[in-house]
């Protein structure tokens, strides 16, 4: 029997202004290196292809995570005394089962907080979750965490976890800005644990992004169904091409739509023509790639104290496990 008393969902994203969500997509689409913002890949089929994507072959950051945090999970519960769990960006939450796992182990487990902007995802995870753990509060939200952290319910002792790499589609600027912001969300003595995907060689990156089953173009090309809803944008899937390409100096996987042709492409809600020409390429989406040194110098600006690195024994993944200070 489902015991509803245990859940609490809330939505924060009925607000959005449609003359910001407008203007931040014309002023993507009209800027050089033409861009779409990333929050577009993730309606329910996009969130469906992610959760597809995550058990390819090539996709080795997924599993490569799962196995870490399978390694690592009674060592950063029983350093952190968590009892509740807060996870930004938590998608279907299939890694997160292995620390709610540790926790109830240390029957410290109270309290599990997930935050993504996919709402069916999280009312999923939220029902899924407080059937499979006896006694478990899940507290969901529904937002932007580079708009609505400040919605995180207060809880006890919490570890705040940000997975899969997710920190890497944020710009360097973006990404500081977050961690700052998650930092100051947090109460003083908290936990944070940082997924990050590593350097690691252009072959085995890019196939990653490019899989043999053509799950990755499918979800790359979703974004144009979601701007259809959008903005009625009337894009043709047909007409685009999935590319994804490390760049060697800025040490990130690139995704591009690619026009196929050259085509006029009318959208009246943004007052805009699109003109493309064959070749030209829309940035969806940057997913980089850190070092140990790298995160670490991150996490200590963000006002965070580095307090732990983990990793893989092939060395593709990290974990790194941070508090914001109690002094
Ligand atoms: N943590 C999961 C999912 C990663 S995919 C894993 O490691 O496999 C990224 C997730 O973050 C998606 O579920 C997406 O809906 C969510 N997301 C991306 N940008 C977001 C934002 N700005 N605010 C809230 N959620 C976001
Ligand atoms: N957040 C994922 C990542 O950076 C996004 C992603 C995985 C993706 N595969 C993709 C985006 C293919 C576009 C196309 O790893």
């Amino acid at each position: 029997m489902l015991d509803q008393s245990n859940i609490t969902i809330d939505v924060h994203l009925d607000n959005q202004d449609p003359k910001a969500v407008r203007d931040e997509i014309r002023a993507g689409l009209l800027s050089t290196p033409r861009r779409l913002p990333t929050k577009y890949f993730y309606d329910d089929r996009g969130s469906a292809l992610f959760e597809q994507i995550c058990t390819l072959p090539e996709y080795y950051p997924t599993r490569t995570e799962h196995q870490l945090l399978k390694t690592v999970a009674d060592d950063v519960i029983a350093r952190t005394r968590a009892e509740e769990l807060v996870e930004l960006g938590s998608g279907a939450a299939t890694k997160t089962r292995v620390l709610l796992d540790a926790m109830a182990r240390t029957n410290r487990l109270r309290s599990y907080v997930p935050f993504d902007f996919s709402e069916s995802i999280v009312r999923r995870v939220a029902h899924e979750l407080v059937e499979e753990y006896e006694g478990l509060r899940v507290h969901g939200v529904v937002g932007d965490f580079l708009a609505h952290l400040e919605h995180i319910p207060r809880g006890g002792r919490r570890l705040v976890v940000f997975l899969g790499g997710t920190i890497g589609n944020l710009e360097p600027a973006a990404a500081a800005t977050f961690l700052s912001s998650v930092a100051d969300e947090m109460d003083r003595g908290d936990f944070f644990l940082l997924g990050v995907q590593l350097i690691t060689d252009v072959d085995r990156l890019e196939a990653a992004y490019n899989d043999s089953a053509g799950l990755s173009a499918a979800f790359n090309k979703n974004m144009l169904s979601v701007l259809k809803v959008v903005i009625g944008a009337e894009f043709d899937p047909d007409h685009f091409d999935h590319v994804a390409r490390f760049n060697q100096d800025e040490l990130q996987i690139e995704m591009h739509l690619r026009s196929v042709c050259r085509q006029v492409i009318p959208i009246p809600e943004l007052e805009l023509t699109l003109r493309l020409e064959e070749g030209e390429e829309i940035l969806t989406e940057i997913s980089r790639k850190f070092t140990r040194h790298h995160v670490e110098a991150m996490l200590t600006r963000a006002g965070f104290t580095p307090l732990g690195w983990y990793t893989d024994p092939a060395h593709l993944h990290g974990l790194a496990l941070a508090q914001k200070p109690s002094g």
